[in-house]
């Protein structure tokens, strides 16, 4: 059992914002024995989220994307500021609108025009969190409103006492004390916020839950506690998540597979350890070979790989997504498979980043 008494915060603490030693990482995992299962849970299949361009053109933010998540994991969406991650989580809970491909709750479909009743399940079941607490939080509302909001869009409560009830228990569930009801937000401190922001996603009794770098606006020393909050409340609800951030250290201490998006399109996805022993996409290497280390006399001495997009030729073979290895995907065309498929036959890429091991 991991409380918020036996947090690792020391390990957040070093190498700032990245900064998770990963053996202490691995370890904290290694521990949790999660409840992982096959059932599907969420999918999306070729979908295209794009906006209105500057010309005719419109601006394509994300570009057939597909992927599965299982009931009962975390799934971490990684990608450099504007890939398109956040695009992604707002079309899932219906903001924004796809222009093509297809998003399935439990198996039914729930982007375009959906029933009455799927739409109110959706509203429900899938709750989001945000950023900034600070902004994501209505100041003039009490936290007794913020909290209830989305109980009052739905109608989720028979009277008074019953809204008060839940909302006490949310707070609590978060770590907040109850008579904190009847405060504003800028009375709290920024993880107590992000706490608030969680208790509005709680008290829908969620079974989904897209965290938007829930930590990434945080102090370092309280990004741990919010974290192991989100795993702690995973374990006792059953909840899955789509944990979404730019930092691929933090999205290794909490997911369990990791998806890596660039300019609106995924280019891997695999398993944690998997996606940090094997990375295959030469824009996944680059991102691995950027975390920084907290020995220094290995940071100083390592080699950190640059992305260029010009070193695929696609001219005449296109890429395309693969399953290259079972659960291992790659966005890729048939040169690079030939020469990805060699690279795994003969071991993987341990050795190139050995720091991470
Ligand atoms: N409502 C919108 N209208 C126009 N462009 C948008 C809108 N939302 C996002 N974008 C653009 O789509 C791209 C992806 O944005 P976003 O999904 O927020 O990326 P990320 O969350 O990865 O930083 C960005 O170029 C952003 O400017
Ligand atoms: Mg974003």
């Amino acid at each position: 059992m991991m409380s918020e008494t036996d947090i690792k915060s020391e390990s957040m603490n070093t190498g700032a914002n990245q900064g998770m030693n990963p053996a202490v990482a691995e370890g904290v995992l290694g521990a949790e024995q999660k409840a992982k299962s096959a059932e599907v849970l969420l999918e999306l299949k070729n979908v295209r989220v794009q906006f209105k361009g500057k010309g005719r053109k419109p601006f394509v933010a994300v570009n057939d994307v597909s992927f599965q998540i299982h009931k009962g994991e975390t799934f971490g969406l990684v990608g450099e500021t504007g890939s398109g991650k956040t695009s992604i989580g707002r079309a899932i809970v219906r903001i924004n609108e796809t222009a093509a491909g297809e998003i399935l709750f439990k198996g039914r479909r729930i982007n375009g025009v959906i029933p009455k009743e799927l739409d109110r399940e959706v509203t429900r079941k899938i709750q989001m969190i945000f950023q900034d607490p600070m902004a994501s939080l209505n100041e003039r509302a009490k936290v007794d409103y913020i909290v209830s909001e989305g109980l009052y869009n739905i109608r989720g409560f028979r009277d008074e006492a019953e809204r008060r009830a839940k909302v006490e228990k949310a707070l609590l569930e978060v770590g907040l004390l109850p008579e904190f009801a009847s405060r504003f937000p800028h009375e709290f401190s920024g993880g107590q916020r992000q706490r608030i922001g969680i208790a509005r996603a709680l008290i829908m009794e969620p079974e989904f839950i897209i965290a938007d770098e829930p930590i990434s606006s945080l102090d370092v020393s309280i990004r741990a506690q919010v974290l192991n909050l989100l795993l702690d409340l995973q374990k006792k609800k059953g909840l899955t998540y789509l944990f979404i951030s730019h930092d691929l250290s933090v999205v290794r201490f909490i997911a369990d597979r990791i998806a890596v998006m660039y300019k609106g399109r995924l280019v891997e996805l695999a398993e944690t350890e998997e996606l940090f022993h094997s990375p295959l996409h030469p824009y996944t290497r680059a991102l691995l070979s950027a975390i920084p280390v907290p020995d220094p006399r290995i940071e100083k001495k390592k080699k950190v790989l640059v992305y260029d997009p010009s070193c695929h030729d696609y001219s005449k073979d296109q890429p395309r997504w693969v399953e290259i290895k079972k659960g291992h995907f790659v966005l890729a065309n048939n040169a690079e498979i030939e020469q990805y498929l060699a690279k795994i036959d003969a071991g993987g890429l341990a050795n190139e980043f050995l720091w991470l091991q």
